[in-house]
């Protein structure tokens, strides 16, 4: 894989929410990044993310096909908008080994855990039940394998005895809100 250099074109692949894409534009718009958030994809039409994508005019689609159309028309988006950078933010499909291959681009994810802890779903409610001191959220890059590459940044969140699913996930978000900017800077080679 190619190092990044230059102006880096990102795309951002959504299934909601969209609060982490919505502070990667903020902070590329601020901070005047070598990176630029140019496409945005939703495997949900009703994503709030994509809305959020339209108001700051970035191109973008909703894509609400089964798993091999969906990766067929969004590869050809993003070859198309020359992504060299994609980001899954709060993306809630399995990429295929395939799409993966195919990618000329490097992909990377956040996840609401402490990683190699709890990949998959129910991250918050499963360190809460194992009693841990912490949670977090991790950003990797992406493999074959779910949420099993490289670690880029992570950040840890302390778990009150008072912490339910839900309160947990909102301090962890905030957390992820931060790193996710920054690790986005360190895989565009950018000095932090
Ligand atoms: C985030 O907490 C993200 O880590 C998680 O979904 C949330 C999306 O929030 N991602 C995963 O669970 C992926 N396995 P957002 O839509 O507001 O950015």
């Amino acid at each position: 894989m190619k190092k990044l250099t230059g102006n880096i074109n990102v795309g951002v692949f959504i299934s909601g929410r969209g609060s982490n894409l919505k502070e990667l534009i903020k902070y590329s718009k601020k901070n005047n990044t070598n990176w630029k958030i140019k496409l945005v994809i939703s495997n949900k039409k009703e994503a709030k993310g994509l809305a959020y994508a339209k108001k700051n005019r970035i191109i973008n689609y909703g894509i609400e096909n089964m798993k091999p159309q969906f990766e067929k028309k969004a590869l050809r988006h993003l070859k198309k908008n020359k992504i060299n950078l994609l980001c899954l933010a709060g993306f809630m499909k399995i990429l295929s080994k395939e799409f993966i291959k195919k990618s000329k681009f490097k992909i990377i994810n956040i996840h609401p855990s402490l990683l190699p802890k709890y990949k998959g779903l129910n991250t918050h409610e499963r360190a809460i039940k194992a009693g841990d001191k912490y949670a977090g959220s991790t950003v990797h890059y992406v493999t074959a394998k779910l949420d099993s590459g490289k670690k880029i940044l992570q950040t840890k969140v302390k778990i009150l005895k008072k912490d339910k699913p839900n309160s947990l996930a909102n301090r962890v978000l905030k957390a992820e809100h931060i790193i996710y900017p920054k690790a986005v800077d360190i895989v565009c080679n950018k000095i932090i």
